[in-house]
């Protein structure tokens, strides 16, 4: 059995609706560890021992955030900025992550059509993530095509019922290795490779 760490940046989870959710449904699964950053770090200061120690400690790698301004939340870039250091994550001797996997669960306010290159953001998702892509491959991880929500401000709740009932299938599925993500691409999204 794989263990996933998931890193969970969300700096108004008061306020959220889909994260929230997708957290819930997947919080309690054995082999799963729950790092919630903003909770943990309220202050910005992260103990870089401890996270590195974490990664260690998982196969599966997550960073679940809501998407502000085509990115992360600050938290999660300072998570990356201190915590992936030189040789720990890269470098000659930087090799604590390789072979590992990484991925991006995200939420967006705007629709999938608009993530398009005639659509108003005038980029696909994956190509927004290409920092998230390139920062894994640098620390040796396969980076996994991202599990995406959109359109945040218009989900049913029977809609985020789905995603969170498909979100737990693609963690048990990777702590199995029931579900084996070989596809990348521009235009890929791991919740299509979801049944
Ligand atoms: C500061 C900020 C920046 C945001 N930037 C983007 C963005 O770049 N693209 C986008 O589609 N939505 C953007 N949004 C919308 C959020 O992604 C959306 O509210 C969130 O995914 C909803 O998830 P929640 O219900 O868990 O809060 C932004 C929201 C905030 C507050």
């Amino acid at each position: 059995m794989k263990k996933i760490l998931v890193l969970f940046a969300h700096p108004a989870f008061h306020k959220s609706r889909i994260n929230k959710r997708l957290m819930e449904s997947i919080q309690a699964i054995e082999g799963i560890t729950f790092n919630n950053l903003y909770e943990k770090y309220p202050d910005f200061f992260i103990d870089v021992k401890r996270e590195q120690k974490l990664l260690l400690q998982h196969d599966i790698i997550v960073w679940h955030h809501p998407f502000y301004w085509y990115s992360c939340p600050a938290l999660l870039k300072e998570w990356i900025d201190l915590v992936l250091e030189h040789n720990f994550a890269y470098g000659i001797k930087g090799k604590a992550l390789k072979g590992k996997i990484a991925i991006s669960v995200i939420s967006t306010g705007g629709r999938k059509e608009v993530y398009s290159e005639k659509g108003d953001n005038h980029f696909t998702i994956n190509q927004f993530l290409a920092p998230f892509y390139q920062t894994a491959t640098l620390c040796r991880m396969k980076y996994l095509p991202p599990f995406v929500v959109h359109g945040s401000h218009k989900i049913t709740n029977i809609e985020i019922e789905k995603y969170a009932s498909d979100y737990k299938k693609l963690l048990t599925g990777l702590r199995d290795e029931t579900i084996i993500i070989n596809q990348t691409g521009n235009n890929n999204y791991t919740n299509d490779l979801i049944e």
